[in-house]
C-alpha cells in the first residue's frame, strides 16, 4: 500500500492517480477523515477504472497502512504532522516529495530549511523511519490529467540504498517516468529547489514543466 499524508492536494492526489492507474493500491490521508474519504472517492469517478485501489481516511490511518508513505502536505505543516506520527511511522519508507517555497508578490522563492532541506528534516523528525526525497518536480496539474503523458525524470536521493531502489522502481510504475539516482539524501536540497526554478519557468512559458537528465 502507498499511502499519502496530506494527501487531498493537488501533489497527493496526482500522485494517488497515477499510482493506481498503475495497479498500486493507494490510501489518501488527511486530517479529516471526512475528507480523505471524500478524495479518495472523487478520484475513483476521474479515473473508473482504477477507482477500487483508491481509499482515504485520516493520516494516522494513512501511516499505519501504508508501506511507503509520502508526504504531500505544505513544507509549514511538516514538523508538526510527523512529530505526531512518528510512532506510526516507525521501520516505514517515508518518501518526502515537499518543495519549500513562498510566493511573494507572485515570484517563488526557495524558503531556508534549518536541516538543509524538507527531506533531512524528515530524516531528523521521524529516526525510525528511512527518509528517501523524490517527485518534488512533478507538476500537480499534469499528474492530475489521467491522459497526459508524463514524459520526464524523477531524481530520488536516499542514504539507504535498498529504499532507494524501492522508491526508484515506484516511480517507474508511472508511465513515461524514469527515475534517477540522486545520490544520498543530502542531495534532495538541489531537488527540491529546483522545484522553485521550475515554477518561474511554468509563469514565463506558461507551462508545466518538469525535467529531463540528459546523457545517460
Ligand atoms: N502542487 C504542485 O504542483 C507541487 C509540485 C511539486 C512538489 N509539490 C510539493 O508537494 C506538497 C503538496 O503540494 P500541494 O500543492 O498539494 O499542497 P496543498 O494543497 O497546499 O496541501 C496538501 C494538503 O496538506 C494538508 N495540509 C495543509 N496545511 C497543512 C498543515 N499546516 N498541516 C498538516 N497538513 C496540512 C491539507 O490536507 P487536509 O486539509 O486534508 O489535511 C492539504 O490538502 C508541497 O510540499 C509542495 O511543495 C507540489
Amino acid at each position: 500500500m502507498i499511502s499519502l499524508i496530506g494527501g487531498t492536494g493537488p501533489e497527493g492526489r496526482g500522485l494517488a492517480l497515477r499510482f493506481a492507474m498503475a495497479g498500486e493500491k493507494v490510501f489518501i490521508g488527511s486530517r479529516s477523515q471526512e475528507r480523505g474519504q471524500q478524495i479518495a472517492q472523487e478520484l475513483g469517478q476521474l479515473a473508473p477504472s482504477a477507482s477500487r485501489f483508491i481509499s482515504g481516511g485520516t493520516n494516522e490511518e494513512a501511516s499505519s497502512q501504508g508501506d511507503v508513505v509520502l508526504i504531500t502536505t505544505p513544507y509549514e505543516g511538516q514538523k508538526d504532522t510527523l512529530e505526531a506520527l512518528r510512532p506510526k511511522l516507525t521501520g516505514k519508507i517515508v518518501v518526502s516529495v515537499i518543495a519549500p517555497m513562498v510566493f511573494e508578490r507572485g515570484h517563488a522563492r526557495a524558503v531556508e530549511v534549518p536541516e538543509g532541506s524538507a527531506a533531512l528534516q524528515a530524516k531528523s523528525l521521524l529516526p525510525e523511519a528511512t527518509v528517501v526525497g523524490a517527485f518534488q518536480n512533478m507538476s500537480a496539474e499534469d499528474l492530475l490529467v489521467p491522459d497526459k503523458s508524463l514524459d520526464c525524470d524523477v531524481i530520488v536521493c536516499a542514504d539507504s540504498a535498498e529504499a532507494r531502489q524501492v522508491v526508484m522502481a515506484l516511480a517507474e510504475k508511472i508511465k513515461g517516468v524514469r527515475a534517477i539516482n540522486g545520490g544520498g539524501l543530502a542531495n534532495a536540497h538541489y531537488v527540491e529547489e529546483l522545484t522553485v526554478l521550475l515554477v518561474s519557468i511554468n509563469r514565463n512559458y506558461k507551462i508545466h514543466s518538469s525535467i529531463r537528465i540528459t546523457g545517460l
